[in-house]
């Protein structure tokens, strides 16, 4: 089945042309750099840089090999409303002139699935998808049966990561920054936070208490070892998602658990996850980060079985 997958959910512009499983073409963009200088990504400039690369990279998918299209993959939702709504005029003025249907994908779907393109997912299946914006788990049945189970009542793990970053002067975007420092000799557990024997995800108080130690040394005029605060955040914060997952697998008692979105990078939370179940799948680097990779194979798997 070939598709053409569209995401823009976000700050990456990303396009494929998808034929089972592999990837013909990848048109992808990151706006990572442009909004760098800001300390993190700007809504509207996000929308006026997808229009700005969607127009770009029109011609260069024009030039494929189109034939034999069976439909165009979306990403319609969550995500930031002005860059869902470039995607989604591409996508109904693309398969307008094409002639073929353009169909919506879930953001966090596409997350759930990205690891369909290295491992065969079996079901029950619990996915834990932690990435800038969300923190979630989800009770994954089959390719139509997906059920929220418990999502972070405040900040998102990722979002976690960028501002300890931010306040360790570290750069953006965060996580890869911190995880690049993380130092196992160094952890002494200073920034360990109890963790309710429950699903529910919070991560205000441990970024509190990271940006209270913070405070307190540059009041005091004492030294901030950078390597030592975020190896200490790092090792908490994995730490507590890796008992939120053995809390969910006893509950459930998948036959599978998935990881995915940009956290999924993080060096430790993949050498912990893979751990805690005999099949665990952990996505490719290049499926973790947002990308129109897996909003195609999501479809594809949705329509081989709808
Ligand atoms: O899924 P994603 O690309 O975009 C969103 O939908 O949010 O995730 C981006 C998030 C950022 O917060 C970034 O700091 C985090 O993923 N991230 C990491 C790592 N690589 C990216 N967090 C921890 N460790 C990493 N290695
Ligand atoms: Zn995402």
């Amino acid at each position: 089945m070939k598709i053409i997958a569209i995401e823009t959910s976000h700050d990456d512009t990303s396009v494929v042309l998808y034929e089972n499983r592999k990837i013909l073409h990848d048109f992808s963009f990151s706006q990572t750099a442009f909004h760098k200088k800001f300390g993190g990504t700007v809504p509207e400039y996000a929308s006026r840089q997808h229009l700005i690369h969607l127009a770009e990279i029109l011609p260069q998918l024009l030039k494929t090999d189109l034939t034999n299209l069976d439909h165009i993959a979306y990403t319609n939702e969550p995500g930031l409303v002005g860059s869902l709504h470039m995607g989604k005029l591409f996508a109904k003025a693309l398969a307008l002139a094409l002639g073929v249907k353009a169909k919506p994908v879930n953001h966090m779907f596409g997350h759930i699935f990205a690891v369909a393109f290295t491992s065969k997912i079996t079901y029950p299946a619990l996915a834990l998808i932690v990435s800038g914006g969300h923190t979630q788990l989800w009770d994954v049945q089959s390719f139509n049966s997906i059920k929220l189970i418990s999502q972070t009542s405040d900040d998102a793990a990722g979002e976690a990561f960028d501002k300890v970053a931010r306040a360790l002067k570290l750069g953006f975007p965060g996580g890869p920054l911190i995880d690049k420092l993380y130092n196992k000799d160094k952890v002494d557990g200073i920034f360990n936070i109890r963790s309710q024997q429950d699903l529910a995800f919070s991560f205000s108080g441990l970024k509190t208490k990271v940006l209270n130690y913070i405070n307190n040394q540059k009041q005091k005029d004492l030294p901030i070892d950078k390597a030592y605060i975020a190896s200490n955040f790092q090792y908490s914060i994995i730490n507590y998602l890796i008992n939120k997952m053995k809390i969910a697998v006893d509950k459930y008692k998948p036959q599978a658990i998935i990881l995915g979105g940009g956290v999924a990078a993080n060096s430790l939370l993949r050498q912990e996850f893979a751990l805690l179940h005999s099949h665990s799948l952990i996505p490719a680097m290049q499926f973790t980060t947002d990308n129109a990779m897996m909003i195609a194979i999501y479809s594809h798997l949705k329509e081989l079985n709808d």
